[in-house]
């Protein structure tokens, strides 16, 4: 496949604004020792594919995206505006992770550059954990474990419970709330659950009006929610206070959440029987690093380092899935799931040549773009425009070759971000 780029305000200096590059010249970095698969694919795609076990600091990175036009990292590698500014090549990012807020979305989004993520490949290695711990607090194991462990042998059923009939309260119900909605009634709770949307209750899980509502009637309550500003602090002292005598409450979903301190504190009354946490407010930043938390030395709480998505599953996963992302956004202009970019997907036709435009949003652009075709006499077979916030991209299709005259002339009109020639 060939790829004729054009870029505009980005353009690299000294290069043309038609050069040319075919599959073999798509320059690949992936750094964070990403999972093989993802190489692998982009390899086999043909392109020229680096990789690196570190995340990269602003300096090194700028160096060493130079000419790169696919850029993989996952959650340590900060792409700042300067970053940015210094990689006019770069087509896309690829976050092989769930979150995107190391990234500079409304620079790259500015810039015209594509950024993807896996927002599903691990959903069910965090639902697997949380009824992992539900059972594990519910059966005081970790407690028992580490008991063992000193050379205490504590045969008691004191304080063990089964999880069976006892209710589960969900507290945001999108992926990894609903699908831990419908194992935990298969293993035989009551699912109850309160989300801030309209979500549709899966099996015979019930939606809860209100938090309080949820927090009076739960044995265990688990938290799901998305990492918005307004969920910073959302689970603090009057929550707890809320719950029910002995019952558990786990966090697999954002550190900043929960108040550490206040749940010490209601840990150690006993009003809250057990916890388990998996994200914290403030996590250490390496491998080694000394872990600071209220929440260390207290019986009946598991603690784990933000492990709740990472099994060998998910990362392959997660690996394919940003891979072909890239993949289909470097070769045929598809942006479908694209966490800054409008979402299109103009099915691949090889027999075709296809535009990709990346434009600001103002009134008349189509009009504009189509009447320049018009006048160049360039017929249009296939168009798809979509438009997210300031940005509007359009994919357009076309019959014969487009002429390097139509090209200078579409990059040089003021709304235009950044232009491609695909195929
Ligand atoms: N521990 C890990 O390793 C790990 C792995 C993957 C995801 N996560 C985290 O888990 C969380 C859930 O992930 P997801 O894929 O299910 O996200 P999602 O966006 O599909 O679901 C989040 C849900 O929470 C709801 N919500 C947001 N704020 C709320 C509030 N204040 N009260 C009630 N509902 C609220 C949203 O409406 C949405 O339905 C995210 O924060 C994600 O970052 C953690």
């Amino acid at each position: 496949m060939m790829m004729t780029m054009t870029t505009t305000d980005h353009l690299p200096e000294g290069s043309s604004p038609t050069e040319l590059l075919d599959d073999g010249d798509v320059r690949v970095l992936l750094l964070e020792n990403i999972h093989t698969d993802g190489a692998e694919f982009l390899r086999g795609k043909g392109y020229q594919v680096e990789t690196r076990d570190g995340a990269l600091g602003e300096d090194e990175l700028i160096e060493a995206i130079q000419g790169v036009h696919l850029l993989g990292i996952r959650s340590t590698t900060y792409i700042t505006e300067k970053v940015l500014d210094a990689a006019p090549n770069l087509l896309a990012i690829g976050a092989f992770c769930i979150g995107t807020n190391q990234i500079d979305l409304a620079a790259a989004t500015q810039r015209g550059v594509a950024v993807f993520n896996a927002p599903y490949s691990n959903t069910r290695s965090v639902v697997e954990l949380a009824i992992a711990e539900i059972i594990s607090l519910a059966r005081r194991l970790h407690e028992k474990s580490t008991d063992m462990h000193a050379g205490v042998w504590n045969k008691s059923a004191a304080g063990s419970h089964e999880i069976r009939g006892r209710t589960l309260g969900i507290i945001g119900y999108g992926n990894i709330g609903s699908q831990l909605s419908v194992i935990a009634e298969a293993l035989g709770l009551s699912v109850v659950f309160y989300d801030i949307d309209d979500k549709l209750a899966l099996g015979n899980a019930k939606r809860c009006s209100t938090l309080e509502e949820l927090l009076a009637i739960s044995d265990v309550v688990t938290l799901h929610v998305d990492g918005r500003p307004g969920n910073a602090g959302l689970f603090g002292d009057d929550e707890m206070s809320q719950m029910k005598p002995r019952s558990l409450l786990l966090n697999l979903s954002r550190g900043i959440a929960v108040d550490t301190a206040a749940l010490r504190k209601h840990l150690e009354s006993g009003h809250i029987a057990g916890a388990a946490v998996d994200v914290f407010p403030i996590e250490p930043k390496r491998q080694g690093d000394a872990f600071e938390s209220d929440l260390r030395g207290l019986k009946n709480v598991i603690l784990t380092p933000h492990v709740g998505g990472s099994t060998e599953e998910a990362q392959q996963d997660i690996g394919r899935f940003v891979a072909s992302k890239l993949r289909s956004y470097a070769a045929f202009g598809g942006t479908s799931l694209s966490v800054n970019m409008p979402g299109i997907n103009l099915p691949a036709d090889t027999s075709k040549h296809r535009l990709a435009l990346v434009h600001r949003n103002a009134p008349g652009v189509l009009a504009t773009i189509n009447g320049l075709l018009g006048d160049h006499a360039v017929n249009i077979e296939a168009q798809s425009l979509s438009t997210r916030g300031a940005l509007g991209y359009v994919l357009t299709d076309v019959a014969d070759e487009i002429g390097a005259d139509v090209l200078t002339e579409l990059a040089a009109l003021p709304e235009t971000v950044r232009l491609r020639q695909l195929s």
